[in-house]
């Protein structure tokens, strides 16, 4: 394991254990109120949910806070997610100022809790609870009304501002929005198909080297097949391999030497039990991969894809077999 950076305890090295802090990203937030006809705000980003049923969220204000107060005996606050072109409002609203409103767009929500224009998302909460939190109060909220706009959230990462941006691991996969329709030969559905499978199989190809598990693609599809369909020839396998019976032939014989596949007189090839070892690994690794590789594209729309893709092989299987007899 590589040493960290910095390490101690809290009591020990305040500035490190605020910095170790940092290294949470999280977005940023002005929480408003209004209590007795004046309104209050602050820059926190301590803000996260809780709870969806009943939908609560909280956040933790600094004894300290000028507007401590106010929140502390409040009935309603909003919290307003910045978008990232909004770091002038978390700095005005990081400092102690009266009337901090002024020269801010915004709208009065429940409980005349001020809504700040231009934000990504805001929530408008009843407080119901208050926990001690050290030198913070604990608060949290039942979210009553919320509303998402098309803008890109603030972030904040180890101390500074920045900007969200798609993993290099996932952004080939990475769709926010269906993409448009495709156009000329990309409209037959098996090359789209294609395309998909190859970008995929890259990815998760990169993953499996990187994770150490030492299998190429075509070794680690030829085994899958191999597990999928027991005491199959070789010749049987081709069409999954997509490889010429040659190459097929060399792959074998390297999985065969790395002692995870036998293959008998009649071709006829097995998984060992190290093979049967591997393949579960590959599985679980591939598993993996692609709760990433799809963590955007809708539960829903993946469940469609998995029975629409097990119809396709189930019914080219069966006529595969009808006509090799
Ligand atoms: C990115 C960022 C996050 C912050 N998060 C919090 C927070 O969660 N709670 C808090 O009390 N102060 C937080 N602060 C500091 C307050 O915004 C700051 O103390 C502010 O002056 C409080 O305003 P007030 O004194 O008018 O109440 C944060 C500041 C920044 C820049």
């Amino acid at each position: 394991m590589k040493s960290a950076l910095e390490s101690g305890t809290p009591s020990a090295d305040r500035s490190a254990f605020r910095r170790t802090l940092g290294e949470f990203a999280t977005g940023v937030t002005v929480i408003t109120t209004t209590v007795d006809g004046a309104s209050y705000g602050l820059t926190s980003n301590s803000f996260s949910s809780v709870s969806l049923d009943p939908p609560l969220v909280l956040w933790s204000i600094r004894r300290e806070s000028q507007s401590f107060a106010a929140f502390e005996a409040c009935e309603y606050f909003a919290v307003n997610v910045l978008a990232d072109d909004q770091i002038g409002l978390s700095q005005l609203f990081a400092k102690s100022a009266p009337n901090k409103f002024q020269d801010v767009a915004h709208a009065k929500g429940r409980g005349e809790a001020p809504l700040l224009h231009g934000v990504a998302a805001s929530f408008e909460c009843r407080r119901t609870c208050a926990y001690e939190g050290g030198d913070h109060l604990i608060l949290v909220g039942e979210v009553e009304t919320f509303s998402r706009y098309d803008r890109a959230p603030l972030i904040f990462s180890k101390g500074r501002y920045a900007v969200t941006a798609n993993h290099p691991d996932v952004a080939a996969l990475a769709v926010a929005a269906p993409p448009p329709a495709p156009q000329g030969e990309s409209e037959v559905l098996s090359n789209l198909m294609i395309r998909a499978y190859s970008l995929i199989a890259s990815e998760v190809e990169r993953a499996r080297i990187k994770a150490g598990l030492g299998l190429t693609l075509m070794q680690a599809r030829l085994l899958r097949a191999c597990a999928a369909n027991p005491g199959s020839t070789l010749e049987a396998l081709l069409p999954e391999l997509l490889l010429d019976f040659n190459s097929s032939q060399n792959v074998l014989g390297t999985l065969v030497s790395l002692g995870l596949v036998t293959a008998d007189a009649q071709n006829r090839v097995s998984l060992t039990l190290a093979g049967e070892v591997r393949v579960k690994e590959i599985i679980a690794h591939a598993r993996q991969c692609e709760e990433m590789l799809f963590r955007n594209v809708p539960a829903e729309e993946l469940a469609t894809m998995n029975s629409t893709l097990s119809r396709i092989i189930c019914a080219n299987e069966a006529t595969r077999r009808a006509s090799t007899g």
